[in-house]
């Protein structure tokens, strides 16, 4: 069990990938906080995994219930160990419809959500000596997407974050990485992956020859969690199947 004796805290941890990483993270062994802005979601998931596993509402905005949150993870399991960055929401339209609030909400949500929650939980990470955070960035977050200028340069913070985080904790024993996953068939593009156009199309675009699922990304996150990953930090980790790999051009591949 790689993560026996861990704590770990995940946020958006209600839903797809972040779901799938906290299932993961109690099947190696975690006590596992599981946080969401959607209580119920992150109580049913809970009561699924049973003892090992425990809801905390917090918005990922919010500074003051993030702290208020891993206090309450550190008082019930005893320390924390290591955080998972995973809550996220995105935003598809052109520039041109691309409002001043679209662009801060997801700023506010998917980069500045990660800062603060790592305000709040790296303190407890410290306390133990040793400590990972494993960001879930995108595959949006090393290449430009279309459609997504919000998301694609929250992303592209992620990655900043993560380099500049790992430098600055590094004397603290805290390994910091990003995960950039590509297409999940996760309830965020579910509709995408099951449309019986787009569905097949966008499987072929990787090297894997399929879609992702969220059960990829929690096998990373798993090592990255965990102390295999004592020496790795400051990295991006794609899960993308090989989809940004380099460029193939039409025919030069036959699949
Ligand atoms: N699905 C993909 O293809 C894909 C690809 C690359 C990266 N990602 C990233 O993975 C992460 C998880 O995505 P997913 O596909 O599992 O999405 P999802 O919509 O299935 O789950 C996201 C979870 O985050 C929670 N959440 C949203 N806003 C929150 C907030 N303000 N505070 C706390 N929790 C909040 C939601 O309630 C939900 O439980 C996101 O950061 C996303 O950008 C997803």
């Amino acid at each position: 069990m790689r993560l026996e004796n861990k704590v770990t805290v995940i946020t958006g941890a209600g839903s797809g990938i972040g779901a799938a990483i906290a299932r993961a993270f109690v099947a190696e062994g975690a006590r596992t906080a599981l946080l969401d802005v959607n209580l119920p979601a992150a109580e049913e998931l809970a009561a699924e995994l049973g003892g090992d596993a425990a809801a905390f509402e917090a918005d990922v905005t919010e500074l003051d219930q993030l702290k208020a949150a891993a206090d309450a993870v550190s008082e019930r399991f005893g320390g924390i160990d290591a955080l998972v960055n995973n809550a996220g929401i995105r935003i598809v339209k052109s520039f041109l419809d691309h409002t001043e609030e679209d662009w801060r909400r997801i700023l506010d949500v998917n980069l500045t959500g990660q800062f603060l929650a790592a305000k709040a939980v790296v303190p407890h990470l410290i306390t133990r000596g040793k400590g990972k955070v494993v960001n879930v960035a995108s595959i949006a977050g090393i290449g430009g997407r279309p459609n997504r200028v919000a998301y694609v340069a929250a992303k592209f913070g992620i990655v900043g974050l993560t380099r500049a985080l790992a430098m600055d904790l590094s004397a603290n024993n805290i390994c910091v990485n990003a995960l950039c996953p590509s297409m999940i068939a996760s309830p965020l593009n579910i509709s995408l992956a099951e449309d019986g156009e787009i569905g097949p199309q966008w499987a072929k675009d990787n090297l894997a020859r399929r879609w992702g699922r969220p059960e990829d990304v929690a096998k990373v996150a798993v090592f990255l969690a965990s102390d295999d990953a004592d020496y790795v930090t400051g990295s991006e980790y794609r899960v993308d199947g090989g989809e940004a790999t380099g460029l193939i051009r039409a025919g030069e591949m036959t699949i």
